[in-house]
This record gives C-alpha cells, sequence and structure tokens, in this order.
C-alpha cells in the first residue's frame, strides 16, 4: 500500500530540470525514479510540462513537481503499488487530455515507475523478475551510438545516429567490449585524420565530415581496425531522425548542400544500404512524411529493420496506423513518450501482435536511472539503444545490463536476432 509519494526536482546529463519520484510503501519498501527527456521529440508526444518563464530557460518543473505532490499523491495514496494498471489508469483519468498535458507526462511517469520499483522491492526481486517473471532471460543487443549529428551535436552532419550493433557475440558482456573496442579504434581513426574527438549529447564523437558516406567509411574502418568483420560480428544502424531536416516537403542535408525529394531520399538511403553494413534505419522519412515513409518501407523494408520512432511515439493509435498502411516493421520504444508504463507495455503488445521488433530506447537527455536496461530484459525486447559506451548516463544502462547478465548466470541468453516483419 502507497503511504508516501514526494517529487523533487533533479538534472538531467545536459544540466537540464528534471522530475524525481519517490514512493513509499506500507511496511518500508521504497521505489525512486527520474524521467528523461528528448530533444530531437515528436510532435505528438505525450507532454513534457515545463515551467516557462526566466528560471532555467523556461525549463523549470515545478509545475509537474506540484502536481505530483499535491493531486497525484492524494489520489493514489492508499492504493496496491502491485496494481499498475489501476495506478496508472487513475492519473490517466486524473490528467483526462489526450496528451498528458495537465499533470504532465513527467510527472506521471516518475511516480509510474517509482512505483513499480517500490513493488519489486517490497517483493524482494530484482525489477527485471519483478516485471519480467521468470522468462526474463533475454539480454538485449546494444545499439552504440558512436558518431552524433543533427540537434545531438554542433557539427555538420544532418543525420542524427550512426550506431553500432555487435550481433556477432555470444553475450551482452562480450558485444559490450567489441563496442568498446570499436569506439577505441574510432577514435584513434579520428585522431590519425587529426578530425574532432569531442562528444555530443549521447557520448559519440561529433567530428565535421564532408558526407554520411564518410562516417560510414570511418565506421566499418574502425570495426576492421579493431579486429571485426563488418557486417557479420558488428553491423551498423542509423537513426537519421529525418523529420529535423524536412523543410518544405524536401529533405535538406545541409552537411552535403543536397536537397532531395521523397523518391531521391529513399534513393540515397538504397545506396548506402548496398554499400555498407547496414541492418537498421530509424526514422529515415519525417514525421509527416507518411507517404514518403510507405514509399522507403515497401522499397528497403524486406532487407533492414525499419524503426517508427518520431512517427509512432510508442501510441499505439499511430503504430495501428504504421499497420494499415505498411509503414515500418519496428518500433522505438520511449517510456516518457507515451507517459505510463502501463501504455507502454500495451504498445509493445500491439506490436508483437504484428511481428514489428520492439527496441528500447534511451533520450538524449538521460540520467542515472537504470530502469530501461531491467525493462530491456523484463520485455525481451532483444534490442537497446542507449548511447557510445561512454559518459556515465549511458554507461550506467550497459553497466546494469552487465550486473543483470551475471545475476542470470548460465539462464541468460543473447541474440535471438528477432524476425523481421515483412
Ligand atoms: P531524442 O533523440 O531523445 O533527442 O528525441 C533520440 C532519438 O531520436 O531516438
Ligand atoms: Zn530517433
Amino acid at each position: 500500500e502507497i503511504t508516501q509519494v514526494v517529487a523533487r526536482m533533479v538534472l538531467d546529463s545536459r544540466g537540464n530540470p528534471t522530475v524525481e519520484a519517490e514512493v513509499a510503501l506500507a511496511g518500508g519498501a521504497r521505489g525512486r525514479a527520474i524521467v528523461p527527456s528528448g530533444a530531437s521529440t515528436g510532435k505528438f508526444e505525450a507532454v513534457e510540462l515545463r515551467d516557462g518563464g526566466p528560471d532555467f530557460g523556461g525549463k523549470g518543473v515545478t509545475k509537474a513537481i506540484a502536481n505530483v505532490n499535491g493531486t497525484i499523491a492524494n489520489a493514489v495514496i492508499g492504493y496496491d503499488a502491485r496494481q499498475q494498471r489501476l495506478l496508472d489508469r487513475a492519473m490517466i483519468a486524473l490528467d483526462d487530455t489526450p496528451d498528458k498535458s495537465r499533470l504532465g507526462a513527467n510527472a506521471m511517469l516518475a511516480v509510474s515507475l517509482a512505483t513499480a520499483r517500490a513493488a519489486a522491492n517490497a517483493a524482494r526481486l530484482p525489477l527485471t523478475a519483478y516485471l519480467g517473471g521468470v522468462d526474463a532471460t533475454l539480454l538485449p543487443i546494444p545499439m552504440m551510438n558512436v558518431i552524433n549529428g543533427g540537434v545531438h551535436a554542433s557539427n555538420n552532419l544532418d543525420m542524427q545516429e550512426f550506431m553500432l550493433v555487435p550481433h556477432g557475440a555470444v553475450s551482452f558482456r562480450e558485444s559490450l567490449q567489441w563496442g568498446v573496442q570499436t569506439y577505441a579504434a574510432l577514435k584513434a581513426e579520428l585522431q590519425a585524420k587529426s578530425l574532432s574527438t569531442t562528444v555530443g549529447d549521447e557520448g559519440g564523437f561529433a567530428p565535421n565530415l564532408h558526407s554520411h558516406q564518410e562516417a560510414l567509411e570511418l565506421l566499418v574502418g574502425a570495426i576492421e581496425k579493431a579486429g571485426f568483420r563488418p557486417g557479420i560480428d558488428i553491423s551498423i544502424a542509423l537513426d537519421p531522425a529525418s523529420t529535423e531536416f524536412f523543410i518544405d516537403g524536401r529533405y535538406v542535408l545541409k552537411g552535403e548542400d543536397r536537397t532531395l525529394t521523397q523518391e531521391e531520399m529513399v534513393d540515397y538511403y538504397a545506396q548506402l544500404v548496398d554499400a555498407f553494413p547496414i541492418v537498421s534505419i530509424e526514422d529515415p522519412m519525417a514525421e509527416e512524411d507518411w507517404a514518403g515513409w510507405r514509399l522507403f518501407t515497401e522499397r528497403l523494408g524486406g532487407r533492414i529493420q525499419v524503426i517508427g520512432d518520431d512517427i509512432f511515439v510508442t501510441n499505439p493509435r499511430l503504430l495501428e496506423r504504421g499497420f494499415k498502411e505498411s509503414v515500418a516493421n519496428s518500433i522505438l520504444i520511449k517510456l516518457n513518450q507515451i507517459g505510463t508504463l502501463t501504455e507502454t507495455l500495451e504498445t509493445m503488445e500491439l506490436a508483437r501482435s504484428r511481428a514489428y521488433t520492439t527496441v528500447i530506447s534511451h533520450r538524449s537527455g538521460e540520467t542515472e536511472d537504470t530502469f530501461i536496461a531491467d525493462f530491456a530484459v523484463a520485455t525481451g525486447a532483444g534490442q537497446i539503444k542507449t548511447g557510445a559506451p561512454a559518459r556515465s548516463d549511458r554507461v550506467a544502462k550497459y553497466n546494469q545490463l552487465l550486473r543483470i547478465e551475471a545475476m542470470l548466470g548460465e539462464g541468460a541468453r543473447f541474440n535471438d536476432w528477432v524476425k523481421r516483419a515483412t
């Protein structure tokens, strides 16, 4: 039974305020959670309630915190923490808006996740086992974002994320090691070419380059220098986050001084997929460009994983539209895009019902909270993207996965490289 709910302001990895909630139960168990924050956010994400005004450049969260300490606390005190669904439903009813703009998705999610942790602690179970039961043994393949661009860095790359996918490893621990070694080889390669090794928001390097092709060449070179086989041991995933460079119906690649139509943009990707060991592309087309998405999926959906992030925003209604219009074959899962644990699980269930893969994701503004690491194993998602193997806001999740894998021992599984929808 929930006896106390308290929120406070803490900082995220960009130094912006965010919400931490703490839930206490009769009997003494407690749970705590911090919500992350995106930069290239989807238009239809649940609303992150910010104060506006002069403090913190308008990014203060005093209103969200007051909502937790007042309205939400009053409503949920007395609830059984194990009744996650009831608790989340109660908050949704209390908010009573389609986009969680009254209470704030940041307020609601902090309480939702802190409650799950408190319930796990009361049951004396690791969060993974509490949420996922005895079947929760599949460690996710990490997608490590080692070159940053777009709105996550101040370099000239229009595409936001270039990721390593070490799917050839036999365990999570080994895949992480391969990623670390390739990240180090990439750094050496950049230094040898007198390119910048300063990093972006997700810990990946952010050099100025002539083209996306050059970034991909650097990655393949680093994979080889580290002693791995591109496409066999380690492949590449991209998140162009193309909504950010979709302007007046055209894809504007400033860094390459080119402006492309939908068809030309799809051709551009097809050429990259032909030339490089790319296994997954997220948000190749903009969130409002459903026609472009259909073209892309038709052309490349049979060859690679096509992940919808901004276009689906972890929302079941948008995912249903994706099914109907044959858009994507995978969905990115971000708890704070929808705002409660219950709704996130429902979206994942819906994805599975149509054989869409699910990829658990961090946000570019992260914290030390490692909920998504446990969540990835609990749901058996099989894939997680949580940044470069550098910076504690990113590494915290990988470290938690190392602990989970060690705890599972012989029972741990890795790489059921999930069948893709075609
Ligand atoms: P965001 O970026 O957290 O800044 O939205 C992550 C992504 O686009 O996947
Ligand atoms: Zn994305």
